[in-house]
């Protein structure tokens, strides 16, 4: 069992102190709140089909998910779409507005491909889609925030998704590697004299498992023990390229980093076979991904191609479902992120399971992780099944990353909660602040942890389960045209949090005394209710 990760998992729980496990208590060094530091980076993030709308606007092309809501919108909780959403495409500048009122420094959002590249391709590039995209970084730049800018958050043209998508092989004469490079190299040569911070690929993890996975997402494939893998591969391959172009071909000074989503996982029991659970839950969500481009000798963890190789041949199969990769591929990979930008949410008890009982389709990634994972119910209950808060989670997991993987530069680009609709927001300010503070409790440890984003910025489509939960620091009337932008609680916290930087427990904004529209409009509704209830009467 003395695994060096398992060591060091050990070692990264036991300098966790107990105030921080429950997540309750505010940070504080010697009785004084503890401040974040001037320079730290304080952000909110969106994505493009979760809030622009104008899915068929200013020249833009299909992506899978524009094609996935219209041939299989039973699929979607409420049958929505994004084809509007926020409307951001035309409310832009309003965007900006509250960024500005909520004093943040960066603004992580994501690029259409099929809005620049209609048909995924660079022979045909979208000038209106360059100019929309033009207006709002320089937008951004006229108010001295700094774009962080996803290239792709999972909107594969159509187009390409049709003639492969992220399930072609490298080994192909087409293949979504030269495809994603070459968008990337479009992107680099419109807006890179301005953007310096550029995210490559949202969550393989989740992009993967749900969509070639489980077809909880576009687009829609059920192959969770050979799709999920093949989607994985190609992410990292298509991202190391993005990097590899951005590094060789061009010289404007900014950096390149991938967006790896990574839960905490605790033990069950103190049990040996729990502790291996904790191992794998890392290697099976993460280490497949962080570990070829931020561990020294890259490549995939060996446990988990061993794992994966066995389970294979005894299922039959004359290769192992994880194809290996080249020695050309392990040094092209190696060391192609200057940043890890990390989204974290929530966190897992976990046990290990090796006789799957049912619990998961064969073969599959959750079937070769041989893991069972569940929550304490006394955690911060979202309105989200998979979302629990946990704070102490993140600090942990801060705190091991930088063990483990030698201390790299981190971005946290998406943390936050999902709630109902309403101003008073209570238990996402409850889970912010219990988030922040474990982010000072890591700067305390020394990881070097420079920027946070709070997602979301506003309301938007939350894929599958559409507008049916929210995420918003700002809430969306999404039954308006104006689509209104309004404050919750949760915003002014937050502004006061970046304002001070400190987290006061005490600060008890009301959201309904700083928004006159929503005040008018509710007296309105009132006063014509009573002139009703009148004629009735
Ligand atoms: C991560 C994804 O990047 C984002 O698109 C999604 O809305 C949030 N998680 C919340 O589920």
């Amino acid at each position: 069992m003395c695994r060096i990760e398992f060591c060091l998992l050990v070692f990264s729980i036991s300098i966790i102190d107990a105030s921080t496990l429950n997540g309750a208590q505010p940070s504080s060094r010697n009785n004084e709140l503890k401040q974040f530091p001037s320079d730290f980076l304080f952000g909110a993030a969106t994505s493009s089909y979760q809030i622009e709308g104008a899915w068929n606007e200013g020249g833009k092309g299909w992506s899978m998910w524009d094609h996935l809501v219209r041939t299989a919108p039973e699929h979607i909780a409420d049958n929505t779409t994004g084809d509007v959403a926020s409307n951001s495409y035309y409310f832009y500048k309003r965007d900006v507005q509250i960024l500005k009122e909520l004093g943040v420094n960066i603004y992580r959002f994501s690029i259409s491909w099929p809005r620049i590249l209609p048909y995924g391709r660079p022979d045909y590039v979208n000038r209106e889609g360059v100019d929309y995209y033009n207006n709002l970084i320089n937008e951004l730049l006229a108010n001295d925030i700094t774009p962080f800018v996803t290239m792709y958050h999972w909107e594969l043209p159509q187009n390409l998704n049709e003639r492969g998508g992220w399930l072609t092989r490298d080994t192909d004469d087409e293949n979504i590697i030269d495809w994603f490079g070459d968008y990337a190299r479009v992107l680099y040569r419109e807006f890179g004299d301005r953007v310096k911070h550029w995210l490559t690929i949202n969550e393989p993890y989740i992009h993967c498992n749900h969509g070639y996975g489980y077809a909880n997402h576009a687009p829609r494939r059920s192959s969770p023990g050979e799709g999920y893998y093949e989607c994985g591969r190609n992410i990292l391959l298509a991202h190391a390229r993005a990097y590899h172009i951005y590094k060789e071909e061009f010289s404007q000074g900014g950096q390149v980093g991938i967006v790896l989503s990574c839960d905490w996982a605790m033990p069950s029991t103190d049990s040996e076979a729990d502790a291996q659970a904790v191992l794998d839950y890392f290697d099976f969500h993460f280490g497949i991904y962080m570990d070829p481009i931020f561990s020294p000798q890259g490549n995939q963890p060996q446990s988990l191609i061993d794992r994966i190789a066995n389970m294979s041949a005894a299922q039959g199969y004359s290769e192992s479902r994880l194809r290996p990769f080249t020695e050309e591929q392990i040094d092209y990979m190696r060391g192609t992120s200057d940043f890890l930008a990390l989204n974290h949410y929530t966190s897992y008890i976990v046990y290990k399971n090796e006789s799957v009982n049912g619990m998961y389709v064969v073969p599959s990634h959750n079937d070769d992780a041989q893991i069972g994972m569940y929550r304490d119910p006394s955690w911060l209950q979202s309105i989200s099944p998979w979302l629990y808060g946990y704070p102490a989670g993140l600090h942990n997991l801060l705190v091991y990353i930088k063990n483990k993987y030698n201390s790299p530069t981190i971005y946290i680009t998406e943390n936050g909660f999902s709630s109902n609709p309403g101003l008073i927001d209570n238990d996402r300010v409850t889970y912010y602040r219990g988030y922040l503070n474990a982010v000072l409790d890591a700067l305390d440890d020394g990881v070097d942890v420079r920027g946070y984003c709070a997602w979301s910025l506003m309301d938007n489509f939350e894929w599958a389960a559409g507008f049916t939960v929210r995420f918003g620091l700002y809430q969306v009337d999404m039954n308006d045209p104006e689509r209104p932008r309004t404050p919750r609680k949760s915003a002014l916290v937050y502004k006061e949090i970046i304002r001070s930087r400190v987290i006061d427990p005490e600060y008890n904004p009301d959201p309904y005394e700083t928004d006159g529209s929503y005040v008018i409009k509710t007296s309105c509704v009132f006063v014509i209710t009573l002139a009703l209830l009148n004629i009735v009467l």
